[in-house]
C-alpha cells in the first residue's frame, strides 16, 4: 500500500481522501494541521488513525509515503520543498506554485532526491477527458476552430478568506485557470499558447472575475471566463466545423454531449464515486515504475501554466 500524509485540514481533503480510498493501493495513514486540536478533530471525521498538530512531524514521519499538499496557493512552495526535503513523493494542488523559478527548483529537488512529483490536475485524468481528446483527434466534429470555457463560483469565500489575497496566490485567475489551460495541454498534445486578457478587481485588489483569450497553435481561438461573484453556466464547448461537444463542469465532468449540425446529438456518460480516483491511481502507476514526473501532467505543462498565468498578472499590476 501506498501511505499517504495529508497536509492541511482543507476543505478539499475530504473529497481526496474519499478518492485515495477508491483508489487501487492507496492507504489514508495520517493528516496533519497547524493546530492539534483542529487535527483531531478531522482526523476523527475522516476516520484517519494519525494525526498531527504540526507540519513537521508529518514529514518527519518515516511511514509516509507520499505526501497530498491542498494548503493556501501561495504557500505551496514551501510546503513542497520541505516535503522533498524529507525524501517524499509529493502531489501539490493546482496551483503548482505561483512562479517560474520556485517550480524549476521544486522538479530539481525531486530528481535529486528521488521523489515522484506533480501538480494535482484531477480534469486531465477524467474518462469523460480521454474520450473528448478520442473525439476531437478522429475528428468527430470536424476541425476545432473556437472553445469556450466558463466556471462561476459565487459566493464561495468572503473577502477576508484568502481566495481573495493575491499575495496568498488568491484570485479567481489562480484559482482556476489551470483547469482551463491544462484541459488544452492535454487535448491539443501541449500546444504553443499565446495568452491575452482583462479582469476586475475586487475592494481587495484581487482579480473577482476575469476573462483570458488563448491562442492555440495560431490555429484555435479559446475564451475562458472565471468568476467567484457570480454564478455561471459552467461548461467547457468544443466548437468543430461538424458539430460541437459540451463539456458541463470540464473539471470533474462526468458526462457530455455532441451535437451534429446535421445529425442530432449523441450523449456521453462515465458515472464515477470519487473524481480524483483516475488521478490518485495514475499516480500510482507512476510511483510504482519508479517514475518521478508523470508522461502526463509533467514539469513543462505546469511551467507553461504558471509562465501565462504570471504573464497575465504582470500585464494587470
Ligand atoms: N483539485 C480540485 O478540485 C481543487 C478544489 C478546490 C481546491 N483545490 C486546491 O486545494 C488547495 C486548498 O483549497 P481549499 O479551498 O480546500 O482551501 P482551504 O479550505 O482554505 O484550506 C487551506 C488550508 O491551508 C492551511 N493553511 C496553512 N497556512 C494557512 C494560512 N496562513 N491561512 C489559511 N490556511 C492556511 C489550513 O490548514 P490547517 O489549518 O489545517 O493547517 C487550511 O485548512 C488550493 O491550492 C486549491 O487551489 C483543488
Amino acid at each position: 500500500m501506498i501511505k499517504y500524509g495529508i497536509l492541511s485540514t482543507a476543505s478539499i481533503v475530504e473529497r481526496f481522501v474519499k478518492g485515495i480510498r477508491e483508489s487501487h493501493e492507496g492507504e489514508v495513514y495520517a493528516i496533519a494541521s497547524r493546530s492539534l486540536d483542529k487535527a483531531m478533530i478531522h482526523a476523527g471525521r475522516l476516520g484517519i488513525k494519525k494525526y498531527y498538530g504540526s507540519y513537521e512531524e508529518l514529514f518527519e514521519d518515516e511511514q509516509v509515503d507520499i505526501i497530498y499538499i491542498p494548503t493556501v496557493n501561495g504557500l505551496h512552495y514551501r510546503d513542497c520543498k520541505n516535503a522533498l526535503l524529507h525524501h517524499k513523493h509529493v502531489i501539490v494542488e493546482k496551483p503548482f506554485v505561483l512562479k517560474k523559478d520556485e517550480a524549476e527548483e521544486l522538479f530539481a529537488l525531486a530528481k535529486k532526491n528521488h521523489c515522484f512529483l506533480m501538480e494535482g490536475q484531477k480534469a486531465v485524468f477524467l474518462p469523460t477527458t480521454k474520450k473528448v481528446k478520442e473525439l476531437i483527434e478522429n475528428d468527430v466534429i470536424g476541425q476545432v476552430q473556437y472553445i469556450e470555457f466558463k466556471a462561476g463560483f459565487p459566493g464561495r469565500f468572503t473577502y477576508d478568506h484568502w481566495m481573495y489575497d493575491l499575495k496568498m496566490g488568491g484570485g479567481a485567475l489562480y484559482g482556476s485557470a489551470t483547469y482551463t489551460i491544462e484541459y488544452l495541454q492535454y487535448l491539443f498534445d501541449h500546444p504553443q499558447i499565446k495568452i491575452s486578457g482583462t479582469y476586475l478587481p475586487c475592494p481587495t485588489g484581487s482579480d473577482e472575475i476575469c476573462n483570458f483569450q488563448l491562442i492555440l497553435n495560431d490555429k484555435i481561438l479559446v475564451s475562458s471566463t472565471i468568476a467567484m461573484n457570480v454564478g455561471l453556466k459552467n461548461e467547457a464547448v468544443f466548437y468543430g466545423k461538424k458539430g460541437y461537444i459540451v463539456v458541463p463542469n470540464y473539471w470533474k465532468s462526468n458526462q457530455f454531449n455532441i451535437h451534429f449540425h446535421h445529425q442530432g446529438e449523441k450523449h456521453f456518460s462515465f458515472p464515477y464515486n470519487s473524481e480524483f480516483v483516475y488521478e490518485i491511481n495514475h499516480v500510482h502507476d507512476c510511483v510504482n515504475k519508479g517514475l518521478l514526473q508523470s508522461p502526463i501532467m509533467n514539469q513543462e505543462k505546469t511551467i507553461q501554466t504558471i509562465q501565462l498565468v504570471d504573464e497575465l498578472y504582470q500585464n494587470w499590476k
